[in-house]
């Protein structure tokens, strides 16, 4: 079989080393010329662990093909991945430029018989937009709508052993023959995770859901939306345990022994970032309001989410007594989450800046996201290459990431600072102290 994918992003490169290995001719198509040349040397823009061994194997053995040119990938195409960003607009709206612009290129080369497969993430809707426009092309081209649910940093490991495939989409034949792709990763499962040495997460076999069209589009905003409905509300409960003296971690086990409700994103701390979460709220909002809902839950989990790295600064001025400006303070941890090097949106770049803003001598240091941070960040914040040196000296230090660097050593290492800020709420709050500093989480003092 002949697939396409495109857009070589997070998404589209994963799924394009990974279904490379399945023996199809997959191209993949990229109009980043930056991108492009270095996945054709092998190597991927952002760091996933075991991905560079993929696509170099994909590259050797010739069923990976990247290309910038529509005409020649899409013609030969039965199925084609749309993987191409969505951003958001200013107004929070999803931006859909870029998801247009691919299924018209992609509708002057398809064959009558082709498979559009979505896997952006796309307001409910615009895959009957997009049939509409075919059909307004005269074009046959069936049309799936298959949401990607992989996460940054186990981006491998999700697709290889997912929990479910969702593909919706008018067509019984479309949805089977994408579901079908699928069923064949999941037989080579354990052997791509040889060929990569990463590690089976899941032993049970994936579910595939095949749905409406419609249904298939709101799925995956709806469950992007409530996972960051559950950080913020794990945020909002956190505040009220500083004032009352609870630990919110505690709090949280506890409620989350309750399979009704389960334990997993209720971990309060410096908030949710990304590429994902921030714009998909935004995206369902306006999607919401545009459909006359107004998804007031919504709005709260984003007003709470946007306050948390102020709240973060501000209980630190209240432990130093004063205003930050003048305190030395590391921010460890750029990414937005710890195993990648994406810092869209990251928390602590904002809060860096922020510190920054205020007069404090900010440095910071991450281990794989220094160089996308450089881009994002206040020229004022110095970026360190090790933890060593962005702690060197410093008054107060922050955890913004839980990469095992910070949160697995033992905590006598940050000891030359006075004050600790946890905003991951990962490390022990006693071990801290018994280092000799002041601990202060979210929600557990
Ligand atoms: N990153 C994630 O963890 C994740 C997880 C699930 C879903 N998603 C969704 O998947 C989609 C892609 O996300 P991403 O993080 O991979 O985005 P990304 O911005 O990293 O990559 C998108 C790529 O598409 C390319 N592109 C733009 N226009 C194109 C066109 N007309 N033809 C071909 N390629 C084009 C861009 O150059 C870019 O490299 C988004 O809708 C996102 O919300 C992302």
């Amino acid at each position: 079989m002949t697939i396409t994918i495109l857009g070589a992003g997070y998404v589209g490169l994963t799924t394009a080393a990974l279904f490379a290995q399945l023996g199809h001719k997959i191209y993949l198509l990229e109009p980043n010329i930056s991108r492009l040349s270095s996945i054709r040397k092998g190597k991927s823009f952002f760091y996933e662990a075991g991905l560079n061994d993929l696509i170099k194997a994909g590259l050797n053995k010739g069923t990976l093909i990247p290309t910038d040119s529509y005409m020649e990938a899409i013609p030969s195409s039965e199925i084609i991945f749309s993987c191409v960003g969505t951003p958001d607009n200013p107004d929070g709206s999803s931006n859909l430029t870029y998801v247009h612009a691919a299924a018209s290129e992609t509708a002057k080369y398809a064959r009558p018989d082709a498979i559009f497969v979505q896997k952006s993430t796309v307001p409910v809707g615009t895959g009957q937009a997009i049939i509409d426009f075919f059909s307004e092309q005269k074009k046959q081209i069936d049309y799936v709508s298959n949401p990607e649910f992989l996460r940054e940093g186990t981006a491998l490991e999700d697709t290889l052993f997912f929990d479910r495939v969702v593909a919706g989409g008018h067509s019984s034949d479309a949805v089977d023959a994408v579901l079908a792709i699928y069923k064949q990763l999941e037989s080579k499962s354990k052997r791509i995770a040889n060929v990569v040495g990463i590690e089976a997460i899941r032993t049970t076999t994936g579910e595939y859901i095949a749905t409406s069209l419609n249904s298939a589009e709101l799925i995956k905003v709806t469950a992007n939306a409530f996972l960051a409905l559950k950080i913020s509300f794990a945020n909002s409960i956190a505040q009220l345990a500083d004032t009352v003296d609870a630990d919110i971690v505690e709090v949280m086990d506890a409620v989350g022994a309750d399979p009704r409700i389960g334990r997993s994103f209720l971990n309060a701390g410096r908030g949710y970032g990304g590429g994902c979460f921030p714009k998909d709220v935004s995206g369902l909002i306006a999607s919401g309001l545009q459909n006359g809902v107004d998804l007031e839950i919504m709005q709260t989990t984003q007003a709470v989410n946007s306050s948390m790295p102020s709240y973060i600064v501000h209980k630190l001025q209240a432990a130093l007594g004063k205003d930050v400006k003048g305190t030395s303070v590391a921010v460890l941890g750029l990414a937005f989450k710890a195993g990648t090097s994406d810092v869209r949106r990251s928390p602590g770049i904002v809060m860096a800046n922020m510190l920054a803003k205020r007069g404090a001598s900010v440095s910071a240091y991450d281990p794989q996201a220094t160089e996308e941070a450089s881009h994002e960040i206040t020229s004022s914040v110095a970026l360190h290459d090790t933890l060593s040196s962005a702690i060197k000296n410093v008054d107060c230090i922050i955890i913004a990431t839980d990469w095992p660097e910070f949160i697995e050593q033992p905590t006598d290492i940050y000891a030359s600072a006075n004050i600790l800020v946890d905003a991951t709420n990962r490390l022990n709050p006693q071990a801290v102290k018994e280092a000799g500093l002041q601990y202060i989480g979210i929600g557990r003092n």
